[in-house]
């Protein structure tokens, strides 16, 4: 997507929410106690976003590849995003906080998936910030099933092979309606990005901060966030 070459504060910011087994460890406690506490973080990151300009919040919640943890974690998890549907739906309502998800729906459980349409709805009117919730989420996941439902259009006849780009590609990825992340926070030390967002970070800017996500202020968001103004982005491109 052509940006312009100024910049400001980031649009859209995503964050890969790392660190609450180990915030949990450290402390004698259950993984899963640490993914309560990293579920109540969110509240205060999103509520900041207004003020920091900051319209667009994509969150890694679960992604393909943590089905691979125990059933007590991942069935703690799908409750936990249950529970957490459940008890913020009026506030996000009311706070004007517009949620999606993305992520492929399948292979969850029926209950969740129907909360998670009657969130997208209920909040459908709301454009104050925009809140995307990536459960079963992994990039290569989303380009594959992208692609899958792009030959099945050429293969009915609605497309051809010659329309076919990046732009036709990427109206079938879970993000369609998003523009692409400005800024990818990843939390917890590591310096990797698990599978999150790959086509969309393109020319996305990084940072990995040390703090475990449920000790994640909002101040400290303020702070990485303010960075931004001082990275120089290019797109490729030479400044004259
Ligand atoms: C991130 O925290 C949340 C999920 C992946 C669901 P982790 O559970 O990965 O925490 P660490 O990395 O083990 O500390
Ligand atoms: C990435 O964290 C996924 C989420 C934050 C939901 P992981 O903890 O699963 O990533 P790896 O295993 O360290 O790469
Ligand atoms: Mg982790």
């Amino acid at each position: 997507m052509a940006k312009d070459l100024t910049t400001t504060g980031p649009d859209h910011v995503a964050i890969i929410m790392d660190g609450n087994g180990r915030w949990a460890q450290k402390r004698g406690k259950p993984r899963l106690f640490g993914h309560h506490a990293g579920a109540k973080r969110v509240r205060q990151i999103v509520e900041a976003c207004p003020d920091l300009g900051v319209k667009y919040l994509t969150i890694f919640a679960f992604s393909t590849e943590n089905w691979r943890r125990t059933q007590t974690e991942v069935a703690g998890l799908m409750k936990l995003f249950r529970r957490y549907i459940e008890r913020e739906a009026r506030d996000l309502l009311a706070n004007g906080v517009r949620v999606r998800f993305i992520g492929d729906r399948m292979k969850l459980d029926d209950r969740l998936v129907q909360l998670m349409d009657d969130l997208e709805l209920l909040t459908s009117g709301n454009d104050r910030v925009h809140m995307t919730v990536a459960i079963n989420y992994g990039g290569r996941d989303e380009v594959t099933r992208a692609a899958k439902r792009l030959a099945l259009e050429i293969e009915q006849g609605r497309l051809t092979h010659r329309d076919v780009d990046a732009e036709t590609l990427a109206r079938f990825l879970d993000t369609h309606v998003l523009p692409d992340p400005d800024l990818v926070i990843r939390t917890s030390g590591e310096a990797r990005i698990s599978n999150f967002l790959l086509w969309q970070s393109a020319y996305a800017e990084y940072e990995f901060i040390d703090t475990l996500w449920p000790d994640f202020t909002a101040e400290e968001f303020a702070e990485v966030v303010g960075r931004y103004a001082a990275r120089d982005r290019r797109f490729g491109a030479v400044k004259v």
